[in-house]
């Protein structure tokens, strides 16, 4: 059997996480994300992916201090986020830089442990950097910080206001896991073959940067400043659709109705930015996308995905867009871990076959 992009193909059993695609559900270890994002923090969330359920207070205080504990970056890693080339992107960087955490110590079978330390200082690592590149001073993490308020607090040098943390806390739960998506799908294949959790993550943040998967809101900005500058929006993605050009931040492989996640973030960004021109055309372009998608696509179910709104909460929060992904992999960082310890548990190696269809030349 064969299909392009494994499209439909289910390729690993997990209980990890769900996404029901006819009833724009996404489940975690069993729960609906919608039922338990409002009053839940990242560090529970994370607890509940690695652990199967939810902590009692004992194990919620031993898992923040651990994530505390683990932010700082050894002199090397930090001489390494210098001495990047300046043109080199923050994905890039994160790649490298957690590629460079991969010391003896992780070895098979990865462990919750290494999980909590690459989640740690995945946030770290991007904030050093952007700092780094704008040439202000980097801001130590601060221990008396939660997960989420510190990395704000790391970037811009200033403990972030409730709101701010809120809309990205509600962000990075949305996007901490996605069932067999391609990053998760190329960290489970690397954890497959008994390497370790460092390589698996490092295949996953490759995988991710794509602008078919992760690196899709820094599109969806282009194409909202595209269509607000041609102040003609059923025209420009009219004239886009029909030149069979993607429109960032439509579309779901598995998704045959809204992304509950777009759902969920429009609902924060509405309380969270109140009247905002940025969030009143992002609503018409979502509209009007709908529907020339509908006529031009007729049948297959194009609404938008996480990333559409997702941009107008990291615009919000005055993240530049070389943060967009970066912060979105910093929250994925949960869903690769649990998934590459999964794997571990009960491993096969992912060895499928291809169809060769080149020309035959033995004995000519
Ligand atoms: N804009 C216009 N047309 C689209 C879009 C879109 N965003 N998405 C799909 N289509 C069309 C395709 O052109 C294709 O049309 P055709 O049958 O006439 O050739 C049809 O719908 C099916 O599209 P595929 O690309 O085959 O669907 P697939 O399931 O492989 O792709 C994907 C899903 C990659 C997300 C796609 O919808 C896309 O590229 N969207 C834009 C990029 C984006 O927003 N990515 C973020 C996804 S969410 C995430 O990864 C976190």
């Amino acid at each position: 059997m064969f299909q392009k992009g494994l499209k439909g193909i289910v390729a690993a059993e997990t209980s990890v996480g769900h996404v029901d695609g006819e009833k724009g559900q996404l489940i975690y270890r069993g729960y609906d994300i919608r039922e338990i994002m409002e009053n839940s923090t990242f560090e529970q969330i994370a607890y509940l992916l690695w652990h199967g359920d939810f902590p009692n207070e004992q194990q919620l205080n031993d898992l923040t201090t651990a994530l505390k504990e683990n932010r700082n970056l050894p002199a090397y890693m930090i001489d390494l986020i210098k001495s990047l080339p300046k043109d080199m992107d923050i994905m890039n960087v994160l790649r490298t830089v957690i590629s460079a955490e991969g010391r003896a110590t992780y070895q098979w079978k990865p462990t919750i442990e290494q999980a909590i330390r690459l989640t740690a200082i995945a946030p770290t690592i991007i904030a050093y950097r952007k700092r780094f590149i704008e040439d202000k001073p980097l801001v130590d993490p601060d221990a008396s910080l939660s997960h989420v308020e510190n990395y704000l607090y790391m970037l811009n040098g200033t403990v972030p206001s409730r709101a701010h943390v809120n809309a990205l806390e509600a962000y990075m739960i949305l996007t901490m896991e996605h069932g067999m998506n391609a990053s998760t799908f190329a960290a489970r294949v690397t954890a497959s073959t008994e390497s370790d959790l460092v390589s698996a993550v490092t295949s996953a943040i490759g995988t991710m940067k794509g602008p078919l998967h992760g690196g899709a809101p820094a599109g969806v900005i282009t194409l909202l400043n595209e269509v607000h500058d041609s102040g003609d929006i059923e025209g420009t993605l009219r004239k886009k659709v029909l030149a069979r050009e993607k429109l960032m931040g439509f579309g779901h492989r598995v998704y045959k109705v809204h992304d509950p996640r777009s759902i969920a973030l429009k609902a924060k960004l509405k309380q969270f930015a109140g009247d905002d021109e940025w969030l009143d055309l992002s609503m018409q372009v979502e509209d009007i996308g709908v529907k020339v998608l509908q006529e031009l696509k007729p049948g297959r179910a194009l609404y938008t995905n996480v990333e559409f709104y997702a941009a107008g909460i990291m615009k919000a929060l005055n993240m530049s867009e070389e943060l967009f992904t970066p912060t979105f992999s910093a929250s994925r960082f949960v869903g690769w871990t649990a998934h590459a310890i999964e794997q571990s548990e009960d491993n096969v190696i992912f060895r499928p076959e291809s169809r060769f269809v080149g020309t035959v030349r033995v004995g000519s």
